[in-house]
């Protein structure tokens, strides 16, 4: 398992104990930031979520102020779907329903010892797939209709659902077609 994580200064409180929860867990890939000195949220939001966009990371995990930056900018990287869950029953719906494959946490919201309640309902709770999976599909249709630019490599795809030992149901952004 990899996890990709990235902050920006607001979110940089939490960052010590998101690392601490993976530890044993997954492999985390760290986009930064590595100090409290501001950055702008996009930077950091695009290369972690293209991480997960493109298969280098199965999940992501973001933190700003509030989490919501950090959630408006990955959802904009094809295949992405952030939301802040800053409370624990909003990560449990986020990934049952939404299939959520980057959290979005806000430094300036939880602390550190909420967050990782948070983490652990967000890594064990398996997406329901059925309706939900229809609906989540037809997220993928919009993005696929109104994106202008390509997906990663440049295919057509399709939300899948794979399962893996420690989060049982997951899924990714999918070529159909492969690369030349
Ligand atoms: C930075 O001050 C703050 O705006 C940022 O961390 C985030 O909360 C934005 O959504």
């Amino acid at each position: 398992m990899i996890v990709a994580i990235g902050c920006d200064h607001g979110g940089f409180v939490l960052k010590p104990a998101v690392k601490e929860f993976f530890e044993g867990k997954a492999e985390v890939l760290d986009f930064g930031t590595a100090t409290e000195t501001p950055v702008d949220y996009p930077d950091i939001a695009f290369t972690t979520a293209r991480a997960v966009s493109d298969g280098k990371a199965e999940m992501g995990v973001l933190m700003c102020g509030t989490g919501i930056g950090m959630s408006v900018a990955a959802n904009k990287v094809k295949g992405v779907r952030a939301a802040a869950c800053n409370d624990v029953g909003s990560a449990r719906m986020g990934r049952a329903h939404n299939n959520l494959n980057v959290l979005c946490l806000g430094g300036r919201v939880i602390s550190p010892d909420q967050a990782r309640p948070i983490l652990d309902t967000w890594c064990s709770t398996p997406f329901e797939g059925e309706r939900h999976l229809v609906r989540v599909n037809k997220i993928a249709a919009i993005e696929s209709s109104t994106f202008s630019t390509p997906g990663p490599g440049g295919e057509e795809g399709r939300v899948v659902v794979s399962t893996t030992p420690w989060c049982s149901t997951r899924s990714a952004w999918s070529a159909t077609k492969t690369r030349a």
